[in-house]
């Protein structure tokens, strides 16, 4: 679907960074290392496409990549790292906040959570941002091929009990591997059907 039609377009510190609102967009948000970039890679199909924008200073800047004609990929910054100087923090969620509640084009966020993890408080104070935004959000199980069998099913109810408190939320899981390729087709055409 997007394959070999994808390109890093820029990474956005301000709002009138933003490129035209021209394309269906969807952005991909969750705490740092759960796999937001990887996602966009397997998505794709360009190893380190994502990871190439990923360098250290660009930490704070929203990435957009295209997917085919159609489309924008968003990678967000990632949330809930340790030591963050509050002043960044602050920074990053009033882009954050801007970005989520006025970007027309924007269809759906992915909300990204470790499936070894499952939610935790920062993804809820997130889900919270979504829902007063208005922005539809579906979740999205990383790391699958990490998890204990005996696990899964608990923690999948445990997203579910939590997703179910949120309005904003579209209650579908996505179990993915960027490692493997699970769930990565389900994505791409969950993608592709939002007009
Ligand atoms: P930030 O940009 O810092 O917010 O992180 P991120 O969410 O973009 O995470 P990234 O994609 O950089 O992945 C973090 C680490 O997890 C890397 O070492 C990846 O190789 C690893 N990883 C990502 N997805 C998977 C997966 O599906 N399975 C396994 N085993 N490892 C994964
Ligand atoms: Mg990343």
């Amino acid at each position: 679907l997007f394959a070999g039609e994808t390109d890093f377009v820029k990474g956005v510190v301000a709002m009138d960074g933003l490129p035209p609102a021209d394309r269906i967009e969807v952005c991909f948000a969750g705490r740092s290392n759960v796999g937001k970039s990887s996602l966009i890679n397997a998505l794709t199909g360009r190893k380190g496409l994502a990871r190439a924008s990923n360098t250290p200073g660009r930490t704070q800047e929203i990435n957009f990549f295209t997917a085919g004609e159609e489309h924008y990929l968003v990678d967000l910054p990632g949330y809930g790292f340790a030591n963050a100087p509050l002043a960044v923090v602050e920074k990053w969620q009033r882009l954050l906040k801007r970005y989520l509640s006025g970007r027309q084009n924007l269809r759906r966020a992915f909300v990204l959570v470790d499936h070894r993890h499952g939610v935790k408080p920062v993804d809820e104070e997130i889900m919270s941002l979504l829902d007063s935004s208005a922005v539809t959000f579906q979740c999205v199980l990383t790391k699958e091929d990490k998890v204990k069998a005996k696990d899964r099913e608990r923690i999948l109810d445990q997203v579910r009990e939590k997703l179910s408190k949120h309005p904003a939320a579209f209650p579908e899981l996505i179990v993915t591997s960027s490692e493997k390729g699970d769930g990565i087709e389900t994505l791409r055409s969950t993608i592709a059907t939002l007009v």
